[in-house]
């Protein structure tokens, strides 16, 4: 979900619909906003749909100083016009929008209903505006920390009072909130992207943390009210990254950016001399670097993909024992951490709640993490203090593209600069070297062969299931890219191990079930032609997809890629799996940007 808040000369509507508008791919259920009118009233405008929709039906004339707004991504209660937020008390004097979850949600709601109130939606957010109002607090900045005393979860909240006009209140926990510090006018978000056309100078609160803002100014404080200090940072996007300019769509922007996001990524950090990584965010010293004994990679959907990729990396050049495992499973199994280790978080947004409690899980077991992040500033990246920047820009779409090829290079750096320090030779460290600065370079020539990947991928738009395999190197690339089909093109799609095809799913190759085989040009070439033999002896089409030159014949549509080093092959096999869901979905007429159920950035469990 996403939230905003506005506070100052300007009619809040257009500035919460515009902020909105750069939120909605965190969540696109439905939507509202409140303001507070000139006549001290609150005119609330919600609708089951998307911000479009809700621009709609904004009444001409709603306008106000000071407002709220929310974009949703259902957790507790269907979309719908009732559940979404802003949420009101019974007098309509409070407002407010929630982003997490309030886990005791269900004795609240009891609890009003027995008081008297009458409860107007089915989400667990509509307590906090309810326990506001009944509140004798003075100030509304009390009325809020007396409220969120007694839920118990995860929030992001923005609350306001129409008889206290022109103040805003927020407070986090677990979710994240930024402020946004203008001329004579103060924003509030969830996401710095809904700021940053209006201000570059933004304050991330802390957990715990509760800040009062009016036009002129803000302050902060803890939720047991002891002031905090906090300064403005700027931060340096510059708005136009968040415009589709002539794109079509954010994914296609995004997957297009890629050669640049790569470079970004690699800038400075390519020890020519060496023939190392020069990543000074880890800190960690060549002695830190030899205790390590394990290497554990956390993330979840693309970035958890990424993290077995970079598991690969590590294992295969600093010869560390390494694997990955989503963030999720990591925080509820009470894992054991161990000070050898190594713990890498990787995440987009820096915000995935899941990602977050298992680094809060670690640090509490002593354990060292470090972040690999794209969102400077983000919870993640500063929960971590230590880590590797992906430098990609602003990635909107909610199917990760450009995130997951920078995720993938800076593993190949981390693993490059472990190598070095343990047995990789300066030989095969220069290769190495060479082989991240060729990438961009050949990201671009894939891109380039963009309409054969189109027309390979309308020719199958008509399956309803689809096998991605590949082994070793292949396997976390075809897992990735049977994910994009799935969200964005909504075909099934199933990702094995090659050589696992044999112990049961060939049973479903015919020829209407086609496969994408995943073919580096590596010493397990000749086992992965004889896996596409073995598909097409079942009748079943075969899409391979390769930096190797194969028998002509041997496949029925070949996707052909430069040739990589061959640590790198699974970065540059995977950006055509990229263009393949992408032209397929359109041939569905999907909007690739926002595919339903899902959020760019889960911000709850
Ligand atoms: C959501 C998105 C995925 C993304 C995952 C992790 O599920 O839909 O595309 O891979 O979150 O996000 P993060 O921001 O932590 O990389």
């Amino acid at each position: 979900c996403g939230i905003v808040g506005y506070a100052g000369p300007r009619d809040a509507v257009p500035v919460l619909l515009e902020g909105l508008h750069r939120l909605e791919y965190r969540g696109y259920d439905s939507a509202g906003l409140a303001v507070a009118d000139e006549d001290g009233g609150l005119r609330v405008v919600k609708t089951a749909g998307r911000v479009g929709d809700l621009r709609r039906a904004v009444p001409d004339g709603t306008a106000g100083a000071t407002g709220i707004a929310h974009t949703r991504w259902a957790t507790h209660g269907e979309p719908s016009d009732r559940n979404a937020h802003p949420h009101v008390d019974a007098a309509e004097r409070i407002a407010i929008v929630h982003n997490g979850v309030f886990e005791n949600s269900d004795r609240l709601r009891a609890r009003l209903v027995a008081e008297g109130v009458d409860l107007r939606s089915d989400t667990d957010s509509e307590v906090l505006a309810h326990l506001v109002a009944r509140s004798t607090a003075d100030r509304l900045e009390d009325a809020v920390r007396e409220a969120l005393a007694q839920v118990e979860g995860t929030y992001g909240v923005i609350v306001m009072d129409v008889e206290r006009p022109g103040e805003l209140v927020a407070a986090r926990r677990g979710s994240p909130v930024v402020l946004g510090v203008g001329e004579q006018e103060m924003l509030i978000a969830s996401d710095v992207t809904a700021l940053v056309r209006f201000t570059q100078q933004v304050i991330f609160l802390d957990d715990d943390e509760i800040a009062t803002v009016t036009a002129g100014g803000y302050r902060t404080s803890t939720m047991d009210a002891r002031s905090t200090t906090r300064s403005p940072t700027s931060i340096d996007v510059a708005s136009a990254e968040y415009e589709l300019g002539e794109h079509p769509d954010f994914m296609y922007k995004e997957m297009r950016e890629q050669p640049d996001a790569v470079d970004r990524c690699l800038r400075g950090r390519l020890d020519h001399r060496f023939s190392s990584a020069r990543l000074d965010g880890v800190g960690l010293t060549p002695q830190d670097y030899q205790r390590i004994r394990r290497v554990k990679l956390l993330g979840c959907g693309s970035a958890y993909y990424a993290g077995q990729l970079g598991a690969q990396l590590v294992e295969e050049l600093a010869r560390i024992p390494a694997d990955a495992e989503p963030a999720s499973e990591f925080r509820y199994r009470n894992p054991v951490v161990d000070p050898d280790t190594l713990y890498v978080a990787i995440s987009q947004s820096g915000e995935t709640l899941d990602t977050l409690a298992a680094v809060q899980e670690l640090k509490r077991k002593g354990g060292h993490v470090i972040g690999v992040v794209n969102a400077v500033g983000s919870t993640i990246a500063r929960e971590c203090g230590h880590g590797i920047f992906l430098h990609a820009g602003p990635e909107v779409s909610v199917a990760a593209t450009k995130s997951f090829t920078t995720m993938a290079v800076a593993l190949a750096l981390l693993a490059l600069d472990l190598g070095r320090v343990r047995d990789l030779s300066i030989t095969e460290g220069r290769r190495l070297v060479d082989g991240l600065s060729r990438l961009p370079d050949q990201l671009a020539r894939i891109l380039a062969a963009e309409d054969e990947v189109a027309r390979i991928a309308r020719k199958y738009a008509d399956a309803r299931h689809m096998f991605f395999v590949g082994r070793v190197r292949g396997w976390p690339a075809a897992r990735e890219g049977a994910q994009k089909l799935k969200e964005v093109s909504y075909v099934h799609a199933e990702a094995y191990q090659a050589s696992e095809l044999k112990h049961g799913p060939l049973a479903l190759i015919n020829p209407e079930m086609p496969t994408v085989v995943l073919v580096p040009d590596d010493e397990l070439l000749a086992k992965n032609t004889a896996t596409i033999e073995e598909i097409k002896a079942r009748g079943g089409p075969v899409i391979a997809v390769t930096d190797a030159d194969l028998p002509e014949g041997l496949a029925t549509d070949v996707i052909r890629v430069p040739k990589a080093h061959d640590a790198l092959a699974p970065i540059t096999l995977s950006v055509p799996l990229q263009l393949f869901a992408y032209h397929l979905a359109h041939a569905l007429g999907r909007d690739v940007d926002r595919p339903r159920n899902l959020a760019k950035s889960v911000t709850v469990e």
